[in-house]
């Protein structure tokens, strides 16, 4: 078992991975109604990544014997100015996603609770990646700017992605 502030810990994690799945999916949807149908099909991507970021602790708390309280979602925003400012506040967010999950790091560094701080390292990566992904696309649109071919041609790349589950990836 996990101790019971990890546990209520880990928790608070799981509804922050679901407030992100939310956020995204609103975000995936903004982009539908502005007829850029690839960049909603990338936060559709995300919010699916975020819900298995959810399972994924789930499981953990699971497997280890201790209880899983989903909590209400927190309300998300609805409309963006711009493509960028949609991208600065996903940036944003997995910044403060990653300090949530460093926070988790460090109650399991002081409870040594190695098997917790084990599992909480592939969130570390993931944070890393997701930081620097956002920041990639925030570079992109800056080069854009106004260019409306531009847009176009990055909302076509977009529509590519597709969604692998972490239960796919045999490092998870
Ligand atoms: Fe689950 Fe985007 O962090």
């Amino acid at each position: 078992m996990v101790s019971k502030e990890l546990e209520n810990a880990i928790n608070k994690q799981i509804n922050a991975e679901f407030w992100s799945a939310y956020l995204y999916l609103s975000m995936s949807t903004w982009f539908d109604n502005e007829g850029l149908p690839g960049f909603a099909n990338w936060f559709k991507v995300q919010f699916q990544e975020e819900q298995d970021h959810a399972q994924k602790f789930m499981a953990y708390l699971v497997s280890k014997g201790n209880k899983v309280n989903l909590m209400p979602i927190e309300k998300v925003d609805t409309s963006w100015d711009s493509v960028l400012k949609a991208f600065q506040d996903t940036l944003e967010h997995e910044r403060v996603v990653t300090s949530l999950i460093h926070n988790l790091v460090s109650i399991a560094r002081k409870e040594n609770d190695y098997a917790t701080e084990n599992m909480l390292q592939w969130f570390v990566n993931e944070q890393v990646e997701e930081e620097e992904t956002a920041q990639a696309m925030i570079d992109s649109l800056k080069l854009i700017g106004d260019n409306g071919f531009g847009l176009y041609t990055m909302d076509k790349e977009l529509a590519q992605r597709s969604f692998t589950p972490i239960s796919a990836n045999a490092s998870a």
